[in-house]
């Protein structure tokens, strides 16, 4: 890529490939529509008005877990009975909202949160669709952080409280099941968990089936993994084996709609942050480059320790060295990578961090007071 057109934008700042979103997107689409699968964007990955704006022009229903997304979904168009809303913590204010709406369901984490909407859904004079959010107790095998599906976590409804549940809905007379509702965790890169999954969502949609609970629909939440290391070999993730898994293994009754809430996968390798190097420091054991971005653009690999594909965009240099990539934030953690293979680089050069269009604009921090920067979008050419 050429400096000069680098050089046009103030650093660091997030790039966005509108061509490699709309095939993602479309392929997406391509494969669950053949077994007639509906996917909700995730918006929690990226909620950048233009994104969201694309992906809302390929038909594809909301899925929230704030106030504010079920508000901005509405106001980027998505229709109000495709929009999801989930989480741990809504307050009756945001269930308000939804409620005002007539979302498509709340996909409610526990009892406790079920009695609130169904005293919220009467005050509004409502009947509000829920999905029970079960936690199927399968290992996503990821990052702990982003682990959900476990009993030890703090999501979902546990398996020894449904009986109890039950005896319950008869009361709750503003409140209707609809659904049943998994997500297990994120960045998932092995089928095996997701085959799990379905063999308990199977055992679970059979228990309330015994019980004579018509469930309308099954959703078995996001969590597709990309390749954070080969983004360029491999941009788009393979969603044809992702539903052919689900295709195979998931026992649905017949009238049963199969949803999904993809986040990352859709987004994820669309985005890019560029960076400018400050400084390349001489360390005891190793060179640092010291960038313009830090944490506070991008926290994932602080956070999670994850690791992002790291370029250098403008190098002309043959030679191949190592270096710690960190960012400029009086935090140890504010560190992109260690031990990392660059062309040799020097003050100036532009350094892409790949794979950040999802968990990375939408995490920005105000710490230190850091300013952000415009986006930039790669149709309008550099
Ligand atoms: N549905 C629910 C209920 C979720 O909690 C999540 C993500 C999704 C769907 C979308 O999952 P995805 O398809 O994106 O894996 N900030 C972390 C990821 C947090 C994920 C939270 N939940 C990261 O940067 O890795």
């Amino acid at each position: 890529m050429k400096k000069e057109a680098l050089i046009q934008h103030k650093t660091p700042y997030y790039q966005y490939n509108l061509d490699l979103l709309n095939q993602t997107l479309d392929l997406a689409q391509t494969h669950a529509l053949k077994y007639g699968y509906h996917i909700h964007y995730a918006l929690k990955a990226n909620t950048n008005d233009r994104i969201l704006e694309i992906i809302r022009s390929k038909s594809f229903g909301a899925d929230c877990v704030s106030g504010n997304e079920v508000k901005k979904a509405i106001e980027k168009g998505f229709a109000p009975n495709q929009i999801a809303f989930a989480g741990v913590g809504k307050s009756d204010e945001e269930i308000g909202i939804g409620l005002e709406h007539e979302i498509f369901t709340f996909n409610c984490e526990s009892v406790e949160e079920i009695e609130v909407i169904n005293d919220l859904a009467a005050q509004h004079n409502k009947i509000a669709n829920i999905a029970l959010r079960l936690n199927p107790n399968v290992d996503a095998k990821t990052h702990k952080y982003i682990t959900t599906g476990l009993e030890e976590n703090k999501f979902g409804i546990n398996h020894w409280e449904l009986e109890s549940l039950l005896t319950k809905l008869p009361s709750l007379s503003h409140i209707k099941v609809t659904g049943l509702h998994f997500h297990i965790g994120s960045q998932i890169t092995s089928m095996t968990p997701f085959k799990n999954l379905c063999i308990r969502v199977n055992e679970l949609n059979h228990w309330f089936l015994e019980r004579g609970v018509r469930i309308e629909h099954l959703n078995l939440g996001g969590g597709l993994g990309i390749d954070y290391q080969h983004p360029t070999e491999n941009p788009i993730p393979d969603f044809e084996l992702f539903f052919g898994v689900f295709n195979q293994f998931l026992e649905p009754q017949p009238h049963q709609e199969i949803h999904f809430e993809l986040g990352r996968s859709l987004v994820a390798n669309c985005g890019s942050l560029i960076t400018k190097v400050l400084y390349v420091k001489k360390g005891v054991k190793t060179n640092f480059v010291i960038l313009d971005a830090g944490m506070t653009e991008l926290i994932r690999p602080a956070l999670y320790q994850a690791s992002h594909f790291i370029e250098n965009l403008t190098s002309d240099s043959t030679e191949v060295e190592f270096y710690d990539v960190v960012g400029p934030i009086c935090e140890s953690s504010d560190c992109f990578g260690k031990k990392i293979a660059l062309k040799q680089t020097k003050r100036g050069d532009f350094i892409k961090i790949h794979s950040t269009g999802a968990y990375g604009e939408v995490m920005v921090s105000g710490y230190n007071l850091r300013e952000q920067n415009p986006v930039v979008f790669l149709d309008e050419r550099f």
